[in-house]
């Protein structure tokens, strides 16, 4: 497969995954118009092109909370990703630390943290979300600081789960959900055999010792349901920062106001994200809100963002618009359907040479000097 785009992996993913996966990863809430606007007003973003500016060797070096990146990008936290390609989590995890990049680990993850921490050469970042059950989360905040991971990204933009209206049409939910899904698995005889036979076991490795002898992901998935809390406030987060030690980034903050708490909280770092679109519709995509939360945190804590960057030249616009490193969310996730972990290698090279290829043509020789000047406000 020669893959020269994020829409290339998007479109082999589609031909690779049952209906309800890649709908489900494709989707977002509502009428998808955040979704859609994430995507189209980052990229609508003019840059400036620069020239004669000795641009022969662009750096693309970063370093975040005390770690040296390879470049200012994170594989975000994506759920279920061991149901895209054979223990997901493991491939993509590996694919990014081969070149120097960090994975965040889903807490609704296939593979468990023990499994992914061992298998990669460098440590992972983990993602929290907020669950009923207080002991689960210091159980799992304890786990992950034994597997060594290297930074808490706590996910808040969830208290309830978005209304995902393609999950009902594509038989992830709905009537007859489950003769649906075997339908469209008996035509992905591929995935069928890679992942639905050999990718076993299928469940959340790190809800698993909670549920027991659990026997499928609905029973997973229903417990989810049943344990995200609403009613979480800012001052339920205070012992999150007592029992973590490390670098806590809290992610899905999109106003100004809340980006000013979670520096008073005493966070490390937050994510700009509307979480792809997959919560609020109709909230302002993050190119549009990112560049006020910038200005209103200012060096207090570090600004990362995600939502609808889908090339190198996304990237560098998301650096202009005041963020200092990246989250990929749905392009990983597409590369990784497309083609394992070998695919999320080649997407990273690409977003890398593509960034390359930008700078230099902006007149910028390192990514960390890259601010508003890039883009061309005219
Ligand atoms: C997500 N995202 C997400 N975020 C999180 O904190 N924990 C999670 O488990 C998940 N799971 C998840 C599943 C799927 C299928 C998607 C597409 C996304 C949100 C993710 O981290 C990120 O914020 C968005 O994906 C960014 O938007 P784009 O770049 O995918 O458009």
């Amino acid at each position: 497969m020669i893959a020269t785009s994020t829409e290339d992996f998007r479109r082999a993913a589609r031909r690779r995954l049952p209906r309800f996966l890649f709908d489900y990863i494709d989707g977002g809430a509502g009428d998808e118009r955040t979704l859609r606007d994430n995507v189209g007003d980052l990229a609508g973003l003019a840059l400036r092109q620069r020239v004669l500016k000795d641009v022969g060797g662009v750096d693309l070096t970063t370093a975040l909370f005390g770690q040296a990146l390879a470049a200012p990008i994170i594989l975000g936290p994506v759920g279920l990703s061991g149901m895209y390609a054979r223990r997901g989590e493991v491939q993509a995890a590996r694919a990014a630390a081969e070149r120097g990049l960090p994975f965040c680990l889903s807490t609704v993850s296939v593979c468990a943290l023990d499994e992914v921490a061992a298998a990669c050469p460098a440590p992972i970042w983990f993602q929290l979300y907020v669950i009923r059950d207080r002991g689960f989360m210091r159980d799992l905040i304890a786990r992950a600081k034994a597997e060594g991971a290297s930074a808490l990204v706590f996910t808040v933009d969830m208290p309830v789960p978005g209304a995902r209206r393609r999950d009902a049409h594509s038989g992830l939910s709905g009537p007859l959900a489950a003769f649906r899904r075997y339908a469209q698995i008996c035509g992905k005889p591929d995935w069928a055999w890679d992942v639905g036979v050999r990718g076993r076991p299928h469940v959340l490795g790190n809800v698993a010792p909670v549920l027991g002898q659990a026997s499928g992901l609905e029973d997973f998935m229903g417990w989810l349901g049943a344990n995200f809390d609403p009613s979480i406030q800012w001052r339920d987060l205070e012992w999150i920062r007592e029992a973590w030690d490390g670098p806590l980034i809290i992610k899905g903050v999109l106003d100004p106001d809340d980006a000013r708490d979670a520096a008073r909280l005493g966070a490390d770092g937050l994510v700009v994200s509307n979480h792809g679109g997959r919560q609020l519709d109709g909230a302002l995509s993050t190119a549009r809100a990112l560049p006020r939360i910038a200005q209103a945190v200012g060096d207090d804590l570090t600004v990362l963002a995600d939502s609808g960057i889908r090339s190198g030249m996304d990237v560098v616009r998301m650096l202009a618009l005041g963020a200092k490193g990246v989250l990929l969310g749905r392009a990983w996730v597409y590369a990784l359907a497309a083609a394992g972990g070998p695919g999320v290698g080649r997407l990273l090279d690409m977003l890398t040479a593509e960034m390359r290829t930008t700078l230099a043509l902006a007149g910028v020789r390192a990514a960390r000097d890259v601010d508003g000047g890039v883009l061309d406000g005219r």
